[in-house]
């Protein structure tokens, strides 16, 4: 069966872009004109998922109002001969259903999902990090039917030099890499120390999962950082089945910091056929 259910973490507190996070979510920072989160519905959607849970906290409503509509909103725009803004506006929250479910406590990543079993129910789901900008949904669509094949689930991966891998969730490879980046995954391990990680390939926040996790995650005593690690509930079920790892090179971006996030702005704006021109104008100009 292929996964029609995404999950998006997306109660954490921001607090590496505060003061801008004490009101705004951090998923609901603009790159250039659309919110972080609305570009990973959009990975989503694109990679023919339905629908969409996302794990909130009360303490964020604007990430609910975000998905509520605004009919006069677009009424307005509509008046104002704006139609193309207006059809924008009115699709946000109908593309794919989206729910969503509370995290009041910011226990981890691992309980983060885990407080999305009941909206998910006993079927293989996606888990996207809305820190990580893909390119497109090709990774996504690949791991989701890898998945559908093997039974087992999957995790993105990708090649980061070696002083990075203490950042990171790091596999430790089962066997070779195949010509289309699948690799088998004996373990795994968050955030070692770069001289003590068992590769170089990093998970990237995509994760294909099959609904054992659930029972995993609630086994996960804390672990790095004193969380619980969804890390480490993935290497039960490594132990215990198959598990494979999709090693891609479609382009990311890390917005979890304000470097990663000032990058993305850029990259996307200056592939806008508006804003390009423009920026690489006042960029060369500025030295
Ligand atoms: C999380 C995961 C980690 C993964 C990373 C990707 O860490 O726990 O395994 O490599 O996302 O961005 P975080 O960035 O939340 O500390």
């Amino acid at each position: 069966m292929r996964a029609t259910t995404a999950v998006i973490p997306a109660a954490g507190l921001g607090t590496r872009f505060l003061p801008a996070t004490k009101a705004v979510p951090k998923e609901l920072l603009p790159i250039v004109d659309t919110p972080g989160l609305q570009l990973i519905v959009d990975e989503c959607v694109g990679a023919g998922f339905e629908h969409v849970v996302v794990v909130t906290s009360r303490a964020k409503p604007a990430i609910e109002q975000y998905f509520a509509p605004r009919l006069d909103l677009v009424a307005a725009l509509r008046a104002a001969g704006r139609d193309e803004v207006a059809e924008r506006v009115a699709r946000i929250g109908h593309d794919a259903r989206i729910s969503f479910a509370y995290q009041d406590e910011t226990k981890g990543l691992g309980h983060a999902v885990g407080c999305a079993r009941a909206a998910v129910g006993d079927q293989p789901f996606a888990v996207l990090l809305p820190d990580e900008l893909l390119a497109d949904s090709s990774l996504l669509a690949q791991m989701a039917d890898l998945s559908a094949t093997t039974g087992g689930s999957v995790v993105g991966l990708k090649r980061v030099p070696r002083d990075e891998l203490h950042r990171y969730g790091v596999i430790d490879p089962a066997g070779p890499i195949t010509a289309d980046g699948v690799v088998p995954v004996r373990t795994m391990v968050e955030k070692p120390r770069n001289e003590d990680a068992p590769s170089d390939l990093i998970l990237i926040g995509r994760y294909l999962l099959t609904p054992d996790v659930f029972d995993c995650i609630d086994r996960v005593q804390p672990g790095a950082g004193g969380e619980i690690q969804l890390t480490d509930a993935l290497c039960m079920q490594a132990a215990a089945g198959p598990f494979h790892g999709v090693l891609s090179d479609v382009g990311r971006h890390d917005t979890g910091n304000p470097l990663g996030w000032l990058q993305a702005v850029l990259d996307r704006a200056l592939d806008d056929p508006a804003l390009g021109g423009p920026l690489r104008a006042w960029l060369a100009a500025r030295g």
